[in-house]
């Protein structure tokens, strides 16, 4: 049975900085981790306006702040803040993670590529083929993730051509296996690297729909040619967790498709954080989890 949650004079503060942050999902699971481990923090959204940030940073280290997630816009700009950073945000650009140093000051890394990869350990072969749609900030997490896995072919879809290129640029020094791919729906290209493919992975927001824009679910980021060029052999694997499954997903199941959504790559981001955050190995990763499909379920 979890303890109630039970604020007083010693409780300690860890959280989600971003902005905006409201819809921040961090909370629900950290609060159902924290009250199931007996620790006395308690887990809340912080809003931070760009202008702000060093401040409410700065701030939140004199006030013993025990972690802090990272979210839009902040996940670049906020490695400047830090007193270290792990080799993996350095390499990404991009910090999700802050933990408190000894001495002072905060490390900085990045446990996206963590969750990613979580779904799909034993499931994948070294040498294997890869399409990534959507070449933005959790893209790079996704291409980390699967230079981790092995793939040996990673196809990058981008509408933006100065987009993919940049990407390519930043990648190419560790990602030699990037394939930067126009995406110009003119029914080249894209089509072929599916059919081709052993794991699609959308990073496009997509198809994610919220309370106050449900009609976004009817969106699909593939059109008809595209769909059709899947292979029910291919795993796709959609990064949005609203809806469950978006239509990208249950498109691919009716092909005969393995689908895997993004909250499990949200709760495993959310408890390799918490690892680092609390020292301890092991988190209750199952009550994140439930507390997470609990909420989504309900809204
Ligand atoms: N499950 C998780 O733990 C997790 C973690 C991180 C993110 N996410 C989800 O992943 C999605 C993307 O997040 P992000 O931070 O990577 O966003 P982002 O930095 O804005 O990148 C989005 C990418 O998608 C492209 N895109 C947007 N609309 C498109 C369209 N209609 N057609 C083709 N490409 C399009 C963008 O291209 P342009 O640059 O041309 O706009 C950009 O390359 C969000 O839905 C977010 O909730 C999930």
């Amino acid at each position: 049975m979890t303890p109630p949650l039970s604020i007083s004079g010693t409780t300690a503060i860890a959280g989600v900085l971003g902005h905006p942050v409201h819809h921040s999902l961090s909370p629900v699971m950290q609060n159902a981790a924290l009250r199931q481990m007996g620790l006395n923090w308690v887990f809340l959204a912080l809003p931070a306006p760009a202008e702000q940030l060093a401040t409410v940073v700065q701030g939140l280290e004199a006030m013993g702040c025990r972690g802090l997630n990272v979210t839009i816009p902040h996940k670049h700009s906020v490695a400047a803040l830090t007193r270290e950073l792990s080799p993996l945000a350095e390499r990404l650009g991009a910090v999700n993670v802050l933990v408190p140093m000894a001495g002072g000051g905060w490390f900085g890394t990045n446990t996206d590529v963590e969750g990613f990869i979580a779904p799909l350990r034993g499931t994948t072969a070294p040498g294997q083929r890869a399409v990534v749609l959507g070449c933005g900030g959790s893209a790079r997490a996704v291409v980390a993730g699967l230079v981790e896995l092995g793939f040996s072919s990673i196809a990058l879809a981008g509408r933006r051509p100065e987009a993919l290129a940049a990407f390519q640029q930043d990648c190419q020094a560790w990602v030699p296996q990037l394939q930067p791919l126009p995406w110009t729906h003119d029914g080249t290209g894209l089509a072929e690297a599916i059919a081709a493919c052993d794991l699609l992975v959308n990073t496009t927001p997509v198809g994610m729909a919220s309370a106050s824009n449900p009609d976004a679910a009817a969106a699909c980021p593939l059109d008809a040619g595209e769909l059709d060029a899947l292979q029910a052999t291919t795993v796709v694997y959609d990064i949005i967790y609203t809806p469950r499954p978006t239509r990208l997903l249950a498109q691919a199941s009716q092909r005969g498709c393995r689908s895997i959504d993004g909250t499990e790559m949200l709760v495993q981001q959310g408890a390799a954080a918490l690892r680092l955050w609390s020292g301890q190995t092991d988190v209750p990763v199952d009550a994140m989890r439930k507390a997470l499909l609990l909420h989504l379920d309900g809204q």
